[in-house]
Order: C-alpha cells, then sequence, then structure tokens
C-alpha cells in the first residue's frame, strides 16, 4: 500500500472577498523509503501542503490517506498520528529554546506514544546518537546549541516514534555550507536505515538533486510538472519548470539557451486569472490558457506535467480525434 496518498487538495485561507486559495487540487503518492521534493517560488504553498499533510492544518477539503488511513478523521488515533512527523527551517523557531535537548526531543514519545515501546530516556539517548550527538547534550537548551546542532535535534525528536514519514520543509535553508552537507547526509542515511519517506521541501535545487528521487514543481498551489528526479533536471517540459532551473546557479550552460527567462512577478493567489495561472508570465501563452485550467497529464511514463502547450499522449490524441 502507498505510504501517502493526497488526493485533491485544497486549502484555501479565510473566506469571502478576503479568502486565499493556497493550495487548489493538488494529488501526490509517495512510497515507503521514497524522497519526492516540492519545489517552486515563494509562496506557492509548499508549507500550506506541509503542514495539511502532517496533520498541523486541515484541508479545505480532499484527503491525505497514511497507509490508506485517512489522516484527518482519525487525528486522534496516536498510532495514525506519529506516522507523520515534521522538521521546519527554523530550528530556533520550531523548537522551544528554554527545554532541555532531553525533554525537546521526548516530548513527541510522551504525546503520542501508547506506552509500550520501552524507557523514553533510553529512546531519548539512542534518538540522539543517531543524529550524531552524545548523553552529554541532552541537559543542554536549545539555545545553547548551534544551528546545525539544533536542527540535529529537531531530526531526532521528528524521528523518536519511528515515523513512516518525515515531512522536511527547507530543513537545510538556515544551515551553512559544510553543516548543510552533513545534514543532508545524515538525512540519507536514516532514511536507508529505517526506510522512512520523505517529502522534501527546499528552495536549493543542488541538494533536491543529491536528495530527491521524483521532484514535483508547484506554482501557484499546484504541481505543474512531476518526475524522477534525473529527467525533470534534463529533461523540463513546462515552461515554469524550464524558467526555475534556469534560475538557479546550476543552470546547465548547454541548456541555457534554449529557455526564456521567468518574467513578470508571481500573481497573488488572491488574484488568479481564469484558466492557467502561469498565463501572464509564460512564453508559450496560448488563447486556450487564458480561459481553461490546463490538467496535469502524462507527458511520458513516470512525467506528468499541465500545460496546453506540451503536447502529451492524451493531448495529441485529443488533435487526432478532433477534440481539442
Ligand atoms: N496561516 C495563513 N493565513 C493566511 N494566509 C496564509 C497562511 N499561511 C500561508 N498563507 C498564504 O498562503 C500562500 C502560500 O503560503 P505557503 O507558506 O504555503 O508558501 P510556501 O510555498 O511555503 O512559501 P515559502 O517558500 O516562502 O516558504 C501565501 O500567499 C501565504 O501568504
Ligand atoms: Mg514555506
Amino acid at each position: 500500500m502507498t505510504l501517502l496518498s493526497v488526493r485533491g487538495l485544497y486549502k484555501t485561507y479565510g473566506s469571502g472577498a478576503s479568502s486565499l486559495p493556497a493550495v487548489r487540487g493538488v494529488d501526490l503518492e509517495l512510497g515507503r523509503g521514497e524522497t519526492l521534493a516540492l519545489v517552486g517560488e515563494s509562496g506557492c504553498g509548499k508549507s500550506s501542503t506541509a503542514r495539511v499533510v502532517v496533520g498541523l492544518a486541515r484541508p479545505t477539503s480532499g484527503s491525505v490517506l497514511l497507509n490508506g488511513e485517512n489522516l484527518h478523521e482519525r487525528l486522534h488515533d496516536r498510532t495514525v498520528r506519529r506516522q507523520a512527523q515534521m522538521v521546519f527551517q527554523h530550528p530556533d523557531q520550531s523548537l522551544n529554546p528554554h527545554f532541555t535537548v532531553g525533554r525537546t526531543i521526548a516530548e513527541p514519545a510522551r504525546l503520542l506514544d501508547d506506552g509500550g515501546k520501552g524507557d523514553v530516556e533510553a529512546r531519548v539517548v539512542e534518538a540522539l546518537r543517531t543524529v550524531g550527538l552524545g548523553p552529554e547534550y541532552l541537559k543542554r537548551r536549545s539555545r545553547e546549541l548551534s544551528g546545525g546542532q539544533q536542527q540535529r535535534v529537531a531530526i531526532a525528536r521528528a524521528l523518536i516514534c519511528d515515523p513512516e514519514l518525515v515531512v522536511l520543509d527547507e530543513p537545510t535553508a538556515s544551515l551553512d555550507q559544510s553543516v548543510r552537507s552533513r545534514v543532508v547526509a545524515l538525512l540519507r542515511q536514516l532514511q536507508s536505515e529505517r526506510q522512512v519517506g520523505y517529502l522534501f521541501i527546499s528552495h536549493d535545487l543542488t541538494t533536491v538533486r543529491r536528495l530527491a528521487d521524483r521532484v514535483a514543481v508547484m506554482y501557484l498551489g499546484r504541481i505543474v510538472e512531476i518526475a524522477p528526479t534525473e529527467e525533470l533536471f534534463e529533461d523540463p517540459q513546462h515552461p515554469y519548470t524550464k524558467a526555475l532551473l534556469a534560475a538557479a546557479p546550476i543552470a546547465d550552460p548547454r541548456r541555457r539557451n534554449k529557455v526564456v527567462p521567468l518574467a513578470g512577478e508571481t500573481p497573488s493567489p488572491a488574484r488568479l486569472p481564469v484558466g492557467c495561472a502561469f498565463q501572464d508570465r509564460c512564453p508559450l501563452v496560448h488563447d486556450v490558457c487564458r480561459t481553461h485550467q490546463p490538467l496535469l497529464e502524462p507527458s511520458s511514463r513516470l512525467h506528468d506535467v499541465e500545460c496546453f502547450a506540451v503536447p502529451t499522449p492524451a493531448a495529441l490524441a485529443g488533435v487526432q480525434s478532433g477534440e481539442r
């Protein structure tokens, strides 16, 4: 059974004239031991998706299935809830600075465990060891630690209940380059030991390429492209993905002259146009993009794209049979 299945997810903040549709119909699947990266510009809805996926926020509509169980219908059930944990971007904000490391890591175990899993203290020491910190850290307070150490503590805290899914929301963004590499190596090692699935949110495309098995690209609340990592980086299809990759420092010089840089500002999710949300920045925009919402369709095996300008097999079949 699929570890995580997100179906038709919508998340709207506020209501009436001030409502803001942050997530607009997201479908995702993630398998055991797999890493799916979620990338896209600031404000496109990555963290909103993440918070709903771990049960920290409710969906406006749609569902999140963990091992086939509807998470938001089972939030009272600790065995369902502890399957999904989250690591946040700023450990200095997500960890209570006054708590000791020992108390910080133990907290989810005390809240979510059924008591049958042995001595919490011994497990805290073990969790600390797993992230490369010795027992001498138990009595230290989070505010006395470096950013890298704090993020290790946050990872230990996420792992103590032995979750099957960890949502990592820009876990290395606040760390410098060398610490970032060590945390990424740790995440990979933990994944191979425990077969934990990662939903990995990041602006850092170099790390995404190193860590992810598949990448989903989000634009204004929708997934516009999803593909195996190497395929996405080597053969992006959506004009937004092309621009996003071109803007990154690792852009392939052979590809640079084939892409059109991203023009204009990201429109606000509060004032979305009819049709495709990318239309005003898109070099390939066509009349149909201003009247109809494109849908995510397979462009090849395991590679889905949401764009009228990308000839997917389904679109071509439609043209041939005169439907489009
Ligand atoms: N609690 C909230 N109340 C109202 N609006 C919100 C709330 N959280 C997020 N938003 C809005 O929803 C949209 C998506 O925000 P979200 O934080 O999910 O984006 P993001 O992709 O994680 O961005 P970033 O890369 O900057 O972290 C934004 O327009 C944001 O302002
Ligand atoms: Mg965010």
